[in-house]
């Protein structure tokens, strides 16, 4: 009965998260509550002293089924799963490195015969990858949907291979309503770590948590990464103040300024144009965005800028760079084919 009604809930919940995400498909990107539920004391310090020592974990079902991209098959498979975008909205305030937990064996695409799975799961799945470097991090965030009131087993594998009794350690988790269960007590006897206070939020609400997810950081003590590089958006006489992140991507940009632009406007919510030079390393990929992000498009090798509609999810990648300092809120009013000089500020 109990799992019947779980199903249900969950089934509830699929049918809603389908509607939101119902956006098409986009054709050019230029790259997205509940209380917290506390099961641990407030709070240890985070020793946060650099953006590299960041790694946020996760797991997530969407990613894990056995034909992932397929939405048709099953409302459960769309992407982004709801601890995918929870993971992306940490790696947002952190500028941390993101590490997306793949079991081998892959989950089935049918609800139920997941939950039954995972009751009947006896061992630890295995996992494709490892963790490169655990030793440059001293922060790792571990994402998770909760699974029968507690984490999946792909958390436990994670845990038993990886040593993280060093380490801060910071549990984040999406439900369909039964809230984190006992998953946090989990995480800190199989890590031994020093844990920080958990995030927990339904997964229908993960589309609109960036807001709380950058409020709990604050609490429990994380700091914000920051910006490097200041630089202006000039746009005739407006010119708008930005400031470069420091991850590998803004740097090889800041190497091609100043640099003029011509910028299209795109779906009242993005101005993108190409850029001259090329950008040969990689970054964080993503398919969501926040209003006066700057973002950089490997595909179309473009440059954007984002002044609307966060809401929406991409259908390609896209890359931070960087974001508006000032209020950006004019870009709204101007029209497609904006010439911008990008330069660095003196
Ligand atoms: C096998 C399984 C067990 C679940 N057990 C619970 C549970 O005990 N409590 C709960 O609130 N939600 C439960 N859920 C729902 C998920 O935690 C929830 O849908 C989550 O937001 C999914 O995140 P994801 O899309 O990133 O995988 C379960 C889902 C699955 C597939």
């Amino acid at each position: 009965m109990k799992k019947f009604i779980l199903f249900c809930i969950t089934i509830l919940y699929l049918l809603g998260f389908v509607s939101c995400k119902n956006t098409p498909k986009e054709e050019i990107p230029a790259e997205e509550n509940t209380p917290i539920e506390n099961e641990q004391k407030p709070n240890q310090e985070a020793p946060i002293s650099s953006n590299k020592k960041v790694l946020i974990a996760y797991f997530s079902l969407a990613e894990n089924m056995v034909n992932e991209v397929d939405a048709e098959a099953s409302a459960s498979m769309s992407l982004p799963g709801d601890v995918t975008r929870l993971a992306y909205y940490i790696q947002k305030y952190t500028d941390g490195d993101i590490f997306s937990i793949h079991t081998i064996k892959k989950y089935p695409n049918d609800f139920q015969a997941v939950v039954d799975e995972n009751h009947s799961e006896s061992t630890n799945p295995k996992l494709e990858k490892k963790v490169e470097n655990l030793d440059q991090y001293d922060t790792i965030f571990i994402g998770y949907p909760v699974w029968a009131t507690n984490v999946p087993r792909a958390i436990r594998t994670f845990l038993e291979e990886n040593n993280l009794s060093k380490k801060t350690v910071v549990p984040f988790c999406s439900h369909n309503g039964y809230g984190a269960g006992s998953s946090y007590s989990t995480i800190k006897s199989l890590s031994g770590a020093n844990t920080l206070d958990g995030f927990a939020i339904l997964g229908t609400q993960t589309a609109s948590a960036q807001n709380s997810i950058n409020e709990w950081l604050e609490k429990i003590g994380i700091k914000k990464a920051t910006s490097i590089v200041p630089i202006e958006l000039v746009i005739g006489d407006i010119i708008l103040n930005a400031n470069l992140n420091n991850t590998a991507v803004a740097k090889e940009f800041l190497k091609l300024l100043p640099q003029s632009m011509r910028l299209s406007r795109y779906g009242d919510r993005e101005y993108y144009g190409s850029i001259q030079g090329s950008i040969s390393v990689e970054g964080e990929r993503k398919r969501n965005f926040t209003k006066g992000e700057i973002s950089y498009c490997p595909a179309n090798n473009t440059f954007a800028i984002w002044f609307d509609k966060e809401e929406q999810m991409l259908g390609m990648d896209i890359i931070k760079i960087g974001e508006i300092t000032s209020d950006y809120n004019v870009l709204k009013t101007l029209e497609s084919g904006i010439e911008v000089l990008v330069r660095k500020t003196n």
